[in-house]
């Protein structure tokens, strides 16, 4: 374990990183650069104010590794494995076409991937709940499905090529609420991630069908999970 690693913050991998990475600074091979006192406050102080933020600690573009947030099982949070999450996105990439603007609602691990699939180039933001998402910055739209259409300005109807969701909970009432937001900001195609048992409610409520492709969690789920899409989709070919 690294230098300056306290007790406290061994429990987050990220944090552990970024105590790595500082290490650097001081460290014994002299071609190492060096920053100076004022750089090295400077980025002190945005990990301090991130940290408190957030809870993380975490640098450049390894804040979109999936996974780096760690799950809350009390908000729901089941994270795709890395496949699954690379498929949403290239999926993403797809539906949404050349230049296309993507919205990622509850949906973490896909925003992850596409920004880290093609940084900067991508139109993307994410509709989460969860606050530690904030380290996003203004992708990052704080989001509750209880009042569905409580949304930013900026975040006007119809002005997305491609939602995908993927509800917290599968209930009746998160769906339609979720299902409220999705029809507000699409311009058409959903793609939407959820319960098997989900089929038949999210069909009438968004005209989206089952596809062939299982969706995988880091952890295995006890209910089965699958995608719907409303267009012609690359999750219905081989898989
Ligand atoms: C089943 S998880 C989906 C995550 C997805 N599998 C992934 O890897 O990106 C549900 C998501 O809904 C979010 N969530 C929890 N409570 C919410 C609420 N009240 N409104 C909107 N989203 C919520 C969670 O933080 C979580 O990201």
């Amino acid at each position: 374990m690294g230098r300056g690693v306290s007790e406290e913050h061994m429990g987050t991998r990220s944090c552990w990183r970024v105590e790595r990475a500082c290490d650097m600074s001081d460290s014994e091979d002299d071609n190492i650069p060096q920053l100076s006192a004022h750089t090295l406050a400077a980025l002190q102080e945005f990990y301090d104010e991130q940290k408190q933020q957030t809870g993380l600690c975490v640098v450049g573009e390894e804040k979109y590794n999936v996974g780096v947030i760690e799950e809350n099982w009390q908000l729901s949070q089941f994270w795709y494995s890395p496949e699954t999450a690379l498929r949403l996105a290239e999926e993403a990439i797809a539906a949404a076409g050349k230049g296309g603007r993507i919205a990622c609602v509850s949906a973490p691990s896909v925003y992850q991937k596409l920004r880290e699939l093609r940084g900067n180039s991508i139109s993307v933001c994410l509709l989460e709940y969860d606050r530690r998402f904030a380290i996003y910055g203004e992708e990052f739209i704080f989001y509750d499905y209880h009042h569905p259409l409580d949304l930013p300005d900026h975040l006007t109807a119809h002005s997305f090529d491609l939602v995908i969701a993927d509800p917290p909970y599968l209930s009746s009432e998160c769906l339609q609420k979720t299902a409220e937001t999705i029809k507000h900001l699409t311009q058409g195609r959903v793609l939407l991630c959820t319960g098997a048992v989900m089929e038949e409610e999210a069909a009438r409520l968004l005209g989206v069908r089952m596809c062939k492709f299982i969706p995988k969690h880091s952890w295995t789920l006890a209910n089965e999970f699958r995608c719907y899409v409303n267009y012609d989709s690359g999750l219905d070919g081989d898989m």
